[in-house]
């Protein structure tokens, strides 16, 4: 089937959600919880662990029904299917999407384009859990004969913000006994100041990057290896099998690099890099949590996939999710969206998003090369509460722009110390109260305050805020919240007729850089740039060291 390549403008539906805009999306979302009591029962939702509470969301009813009804006629139940189904939905690379596949369970069948998927992944699978419980164990010794201390993962962009974030947020499931250490920058600073830290005679570097050809990792890659051999006895080459291992779905280019392919761990075309967290690229997750707590991060994955493929959009909470973005971006104008964690092990997560997001969908034409006729990718940032609150939610609350905000809050606290969790979350609640409803001009009156700090702490509220609840931050729980906000992304693409899986927009800096570079340390004729570009080389040789 062709998924929807024109303009979502033209669609039936685009119309009725224009009219909308102009009537529920101007009424206050507190006139709209007056004109419905019922609206905090009515569009609170539940996926594989997750309460999605959509009420303070600048919505009813009606504008769901007709989101619903647009997706419908935007083909979003079929693309569904056929990603899955693994269709070639990536038309601009001529790719499968499958990242759903890497948390299929072993007794699943799947086979695409003549490859037997749920086998092959469990062959990784089971390969990564050898590596990991060997490295836990200390029976996987370094050159030396020391065991591993330290776990360097050298990636970047999805090679690294993954594995970053999940380590973070499942910190407490962790191997105490080991550090982890993530060098992405091509910044020499990243890798010299993880390499102060380490023994590399006790270290193992996971080289992750799905191409093998990423310039940033490569050369972090290359300094980690010389600073190997320099603590090598005699700088023997052969050190390198025992503590260099790479994540590809390149073996040539691992080959080349100088890693033993048998220390290497696949993936496949069909894998975006954002989407990777939860394929071989999460090897330093499963090192860091063991075999068993990775599971139970892909069965989290697994059921939120589940959730998304069958549930009828109607209570489909990444479909709700994405559709509620979509309105709030290409109906209501609201640019960007604040993400709020108020739990301290979800500080990478806003991070992680924004390339899983702004990646997908930061694209400016359909899937046909026209047009897209709207607004699309919403800019997703933030930080945890409350260290949000004492930063730029002042911003928020009395800025001259809207900002949405996804609040995420977790029931119990990891870390139960006195009142710590019960303050935390009731600042959660109020700042998504306050968000929503703010403060009114009567109200103000109403407590005496004096006439002339009225309008200074007006309130204005009326912010569309989506509060996410989860039991606890668990692998499970983590993994189905990432993929819900995956889904999310793909429902948008969708919608917007946009290809969410490539990223041409990547690749002309990164050209211009590797036409750049020579004429920083050469004295060639610098002509051929642009005049601001010329000036700046030479301010560069003169001021380089
Ligand atoms: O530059 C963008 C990008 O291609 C991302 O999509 C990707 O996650 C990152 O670079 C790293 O790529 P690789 O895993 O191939 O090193």
């Amino acid at each position: 089937m062709a998924l929807a390549g024109d303009s979502v403008t033209r669609s039936d539906s685009w119309t009725t959600l224009e009219g909308l805009a102009e009537s529920v999306g101007r009424t206050h979302i507190r006139d709209l919880f007056v004109e419905d009591a019922g609206r905090a029962q009515e569009l609170q939702f539940t996926a594989a662990g997750v309460l999605a509470d959509f009420s303070r969301q600048r919505l009813d009813e009606t504008v769901l029904a007709s989101l619903i009804e647009l997706a419908q006629e935007r083909g979003l139940e079929q693309a569904r299917s056929a990603m899955f189904d693994g269709v070639h939905i990536n038309n601009t690379e001529d790719r499968a999407v499958l990242h759903t596949a890497l948390r299929l369970p072993r007794e699943a069948q799947l086979v695409v384009d003549g490859q037997d998927i749920v086998t092959d992944v469990h062959a990784v699978l089971d390969r990564m859990a050898v590596l990991a419980s060997e490295v836990r164990d200390g029976r996987w010794l370094g050159f030396t004969g020391k065991p591993i201390k330290h776990v360097v993962n050298i990636g970047i962009g999805g090679s690294d913000l993954g594995p970053v974030m999940a380590y973070e947020a499942l910190r407490h499931y962790s191997a105490r006994g080991l550090d982890f250490h993530f060098v992405s920058n091509v910044d020499g600073t990243d890798v010299a100041e993880v390499l102060h830290k380490i023994d590399p005679l006790e270290t193992l570097f996971i080289v992750a990057s799905k191409t093998f050809s990423t310039i940033e990792t490569m050369m972090n890659a290359d300094t980690a290896r010389k600073a190997l051999l320099a603590a090598v006895p005699g700088g023997d080459a052969a050190a390198v099998a025992r503590h260099f291992v790479a994540v590809s779905t390149s073996a040539s280019r691992v080959a080349d690099f100088g890693i033993d392919v048998n220390n290497m761990f696949g993936f496949w075309d069909w894998v975006g890099g954002r989407y990777s967290m939860d394929s071989a690229i999460g090897l330093s997750t499963m090192i860091a949590l063991g075999p068993d707590n990775f599971r139970q991060l892909l069965d989290g994955f697994h059921a939120m996939d589940e959730h998304f493929r069958t549930t009828p959009l109607e209570s489909n909470v990444p479909a709700l999710m994405g559709l509620i973005g979509f309105w709030n971006r290409s109906l209501l104008n609201i640019p960007t969206v604040a993400v709020l964690p108020y739990d301290q092990y979800l500080k990478r997560f806003p991070a992680y998003l924004q390339q899983m997001i702004m990646e997908s969908n930061g694209k400016s034409v359909t899937r046909d090369g026209q047009p897209v006729g709207t607004d699309t990718g919403a800019i997703y940032w933030g930080e945890p509460g409350t260290n949000g609150q004492h930063s730029f939610y002042q911003l928020l609350h009395q800025g001259t722009s809207f900002i949405a905000c996804d609040v995420l809050v977790a029931g119990k606290s990891l870390n139960p110390i006195g009142e710590h969790h019960d303050v935390l979350v009731s600042n959660a609640l109020a700042q998504a109260t306050v968000l929503a409803f703010g403060r009114s001009v009567d109200q103000l009156q109403a407590a005496g305050v004096p006439e002339h700090l009225i309008s200074h702490k007006e309130m204005p509220g009326n912010r569309p805020t989506t509060v996410l609840f989860v039991e606890e931050v668990d692998p499970f729980t983590l993994g189905a919240l990432v993929a819900l906000y995956e889904h999310m992304t793909f429902v948008q693409g969708i919608v917007w007729g946009i290809n969410s899986f490539d990223q041409w927009g990547v690749e002309l800096g990164k050209e211009m850089a590797v036409n750049i570079t020579p004429y920083l340390t050469n004295s060639a004729d610098t002509s051929s740039f642009d005049a601001a570009t010329a000036q700046a080389i030479d301010w560069y040789r003169a001021n380089k060291a």
